[in-house]
């Protein structure tokens, strides 16, 4: 029989014996910093945590929601239990309403990952502030009640920690688990249908982090979870291990490349008259004279953006051919390289070419916007001006070429004279 336990009436929800939700919510967001569609508003998740020798709260809410926030923590506590102030995440959805609280429980000892010194600075403009800096087994006692702390970074800053309520059994655990869904009805059970919020949200916050979900999953569990109590949407109270299970799966990388033991280059190329294509062919065809790398050609006029994404999360090159129209990179090109924010492609080799009529600036430009994703470009873009010589097809040849060797570690070391002059 499912409780239909409903937040509507301002007051705190017991979640479990001595837990309380005290957040916020806000059905009316609809989008969340910038990028992120809400369609069925947020809420901000905050915990008041009864123990035999005082209470602590986990995250508070984002500034203009703290009355309510306030008033439901006046309802099953007073400032004077409150012994801790555990932020998961220092995001101003969850640190809104902190200055404040720390006004009314000055006696309050605060706990946040050590990693979020600076970020707490930034947030009190210059004030210090006493706190507690945490570490994975850190421990705070409530009398008869244990909070364990354990360091989840980057999900989604870096200073994300989860908290883990031992005798309970909760996992307080910040953004992770979490989205963008605002239901009174509070838990999974109850509440409309979320996947696609679940999925959502995991595809635009914690997936450029996926090597550090994998991370906090080998952390998470092993713990004996029985409610995931996550900072937004839907209290996870039934089969929680199923959503652990999805995040495993989510982070995992996805088909493998048959040919495992080689290294992969991309090339995605879009042409107007047929000049840019045949680079593209030449890079392509220097590279794949060279053993150990696979490379793949996508003309970007016949693609989706979003399969490429994924191919680009897997490989370990990718290379952009561009004409120069109008001083720029053409639109499909800053598309594609504008949805890589979504994945981590730092460390991986990134290249340009193209051709141009009279300027020629794409392939600077893309070359930029790769070292702003913190690609390494290490060979020098080639460009040809209109209809590429045999000359300047043969120079992308070797572009590949070089390409191929960066990638496999084969490049020719330079030796230097240092008696040469220079
Ligand atoms: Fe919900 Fe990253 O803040």
């Amino acid at each position: 029989m499912v409780t239909r336990t409903a937040a509507t009436d301002g007051a705190a929800v017991e979640i479990t014996p001595g837990v309380f939700w005290i957040g916020a919510l806000d059905p009316g967001l609809r989008s969340f910093d910038i990028i992120l569609k809400t369609a069925n508003g947020t809420s901000y998740n905050s915990y008041l945590v009864r123990g035999s020798e005082g209470v602590a709260i986990i995250d508070t809410v984002k500034e203009n929601f703290s009355m309510t926030f306030f008033r439901r923590l006046q309802s099953v506590a007073g400032y004077d239990e409150i012994r801790a102030i555990v932020l998961n995440h220092l995001e101003p959805d969850h640190s809104g309403a902190l200055p404040e609280l720390l006004k009314r429980a000055p006696q309050a000892r605060l706990y946040i990952s050590s990693r979020g010194a600076p970020m707490l600075k930034g947030l009190l403009h210059g004030d210090t502030l006493a706190y507690e800096p945490t570490q994975t087994g850190t421990t705070v006692r409530l009398g008869d009640r244990t909070l364990r702390f354990l360091q989840t970074p980057f999900l989604h800053w870096p200073d994300t920690q989860c908290t883990f309520l031992e005798e309970e059994g909760v996992l307080f655990s910040g953004d992770a688990f979490g989205c963008h869904f605002c239901d009174a009805r509070l838990f999974n059970d109850a509440v409309g249908d979320f996947r696609f919020s679940f999925e959502y949200y995991y595809a635009h916050i914690m997936r450029p982090f996926r090597a550090h979900v994998l991370e906090a999953l080998d952390l998470i569990e092993p713990l004996p979870v029985r409610l995931i109590a996550p900072s937004h949407g839907p209290i996870l109270r039934d089969a929680p291990e199923r959503y652990i299970a999805r995040y495993r799966e989510l982070s995992a990388p996805g088909l493998k490349n048959e040919a495992a033991d080689e290294k992969t280059l991309l090339i995605f190329y879009l042409s107007a008259y047929g000049s840019t294509r045949a680079m593209a062919e030449a890079v392509a065809a220097g590279a794949q004279s060279m053993s150990g790398v696979r490379v793949s050609l996508y003309d970007l006029e016949g693609g989706e953006v979003a399969p490429f994404v994924d191919l680009i999360e897997e490989a370990d090159a990718i290379a952009f051919g561009s004409p120069t129209i109008n001083g720029d990179a053409v639109k499909p090109v800053w598309d594609l390289l504008s949805s890589l924010t979504a994945i981590n492609v730092k460390g991986k080799i990134g290249a340009a070419f193209g051709s141009y009529g009279w300027s020629g600036e794409a392939v600077p430009m893309v070359e930029d916007r790769l070292r702003g994703l913190k690609l390494r470009v290490p060979v020098p873009g080639v460009r040809a001006r209109l209809i590429p010589t045999p000359a300047e097809l043969e120079a992308c040849r070797e572009f590949g070429v070089n390409l191929a060797r960066h990638l496999t570690g084969r490049i020719e070391k330079r030796s230097i004279d240092m008696a040469a002059p220079t």
